[in-house]
């Protein structure tokens, strides 16, 4: 049995350990005192100089500059920049990673661009169960090009989907939002290939918790939030990689606009894309929200991907022992992979009880009451998601005993949280 002083011992020998990183909690601000922070799925720790950035942007840059920041700052350049600052952390060379728009409209550019670049190729595959909006955009897409949707109701499935040959372009989540079960990234990847078909996938669970490496897996496109484990606030822009083997196509992306322009300020009128991701900027970039954004990624940066993998592994194969251990006989279980390789950013737990819709909603808002900042998805999972390079592991002890306490007293039946959050 673990118990606090053993999560207390093991936060003291990974700040002792060189290759730890003890060092980067501190370059993030603290939440309200006593709260527990599981939440990094959702929104992800601020950086401590986020402030100071979106207030140079304001001051400096709107106030005193106003229409000359354009050119006297690096407004424009910062699409590229913060892509070039995250591509370490994506396992990705610095010229292929685009921060713009969100992460639903990059699906969408990037199926267009699939598409267009693996014509006359036509059926999108797409995972039934994946998040609402990817399946949205892939029904938009086939709309719009009057190609066709082939579901698939798991990965298990691809290879039967593909046999046909027509497949033009495969969208998959590298973890699923529910239960953070993680997809062979590689394994896939080259089974799609084989088949002559494009991957498309979304890493907004896996982006900043886990080590990944979209080139070398040889991935064709890939999207993801920017707000959640990559901290560029709420509302941040996302990101959309594009493998260099692409990069000097002669496809248009499907919103050609200035930006994505070989030469923006030609005003030529006729289109003519910029080499790679750059041509999916589309419009004027998000200058405050990339400021924002740039606090996160100086600290992206500086990230050696295996050593927080090394660190996201020890947070969540603890608190799967901890809730093994301190929560099995309340019928507690842990509904994500035990194998760390397997799994995503996050822990998924399921409860005997908590059946009902709602039920997991009103668990997490009597968590959030106890200090414990949790999310929900319908009907009855409960998601927990430690920061990598914030959380201690001693935290997730306290998390895990006030879990307990909760279950124990049955306070989280009361009505009042039964309006649950999302
Ligand atoms: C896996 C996944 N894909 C896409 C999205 C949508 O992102 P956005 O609302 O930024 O478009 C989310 C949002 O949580 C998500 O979890």
């Amino acid at each position: 049995m673990i118990d606090r002083n053993d999560c207390e011992a093991l936060d003291h020998s990974t700040d002792r350990t060189g290759d730890s990183l003890a060092g980067f909690s501190a370059r993030f601000a603290s939440g309200p005192p006593g709260t527990l922070y599981l939440d990094a799925n959702s929104v992800g720790p601020m950086p401590l100089a986020a402030p100071e950035h979106v207030g140079r942007a304001l001051d400096q840059g709107w106030r005193v500059a106003r229409r000359r920041g354009w050119n006297e700052t690096d407004w424009l350049d910062q699409p590229a920049a913060l892509g070039a600052s995250l591509s370490r952390v994506l396992g990705a060379g610095a010229g292929d990673v685009l921060v713009a728009d969100s992460t639903t409209i990059n699906q969408h550019k990037l199926l267009h661009h699939a598409l267009g670049l693996n014509s006359p190729r036509n059926v999108v595959v797409v995972e039934r169960d994946v998040f609402p909006s990817n399946r949205y955009a892939a029904q938009a897409a086939v709309a719009l090009r009057s190609a066709r949707l082939r579901d698939i109701a798991n990965a298990g499935e691809l290879g039967q989907a593909l046999a046909a040959g027509d497949v033009a372009v495969v969208a998959l989540s590298l973890v699923d939002y529910r239960s953070s079960a993680r997809l062979d990234l590689v394994g896939l990847t080259r089974l799609i290939h084989a088949h002559g078909a494009l991957a498309l996938w979304d890493l907004s669970h896996a982006a900043g918790a886990v080590a990944v490496a979209l080139e070398r897996a040889g991935a064709d496109f890939a999207v993801g939030c920017g707000y959640k484990y990559l901290c560029g606030g709420p509302g941040a822009p996302a990101w959309l990689y594009i493998h260099p083997r692409h990069a000097k196509s002669a496809v248009w992306p499907a919103l050609a606009g200035w930006m994505g322009h070989a030469d923006t300020f030609a005003f030529d009128p006729g289109y003519r894309p910029a080499e790679g991701v750059l041509r999916h900027q589309s419009g004027t970039p998000a200058v405050i929200a990339n400021a924002a954004m740039s606090a996160a990624a100086d600290i992206w940066r500086d990230v050696d991907p295996h050593i927080l993998d090394a660190r996201h592994r020890s947070l969540t194969d603890l608190l799967i022992r901890l809730v093994d251990e301190q929560c099995a006989d309340l019928g507690v279980t842990v509904a994500s992979p035990r194998e760390h390789a397997k799994r995503g950013g996050h822990v998924t737990l399921r409860f005997g009880e908590v059946r009902g819709d709602g039920d997991a909603g009103a668990l997490a808002q009597a968590l959030v009451d106890a200090g414990v900042v949790v999310s929900s998805r319908k009907p009855d999972a409960l998601r927990l998601a430690p920061h990598p390079l914030t959380a201690r592991h001693v935290e997730l002890w306290d998390a895990v005993a006030r879990l307990r306490a909760l279950l124990l007293s049955g306070q989280w039946r009361d009505p009042r949280y039964r309006r649950a959050s999302v």
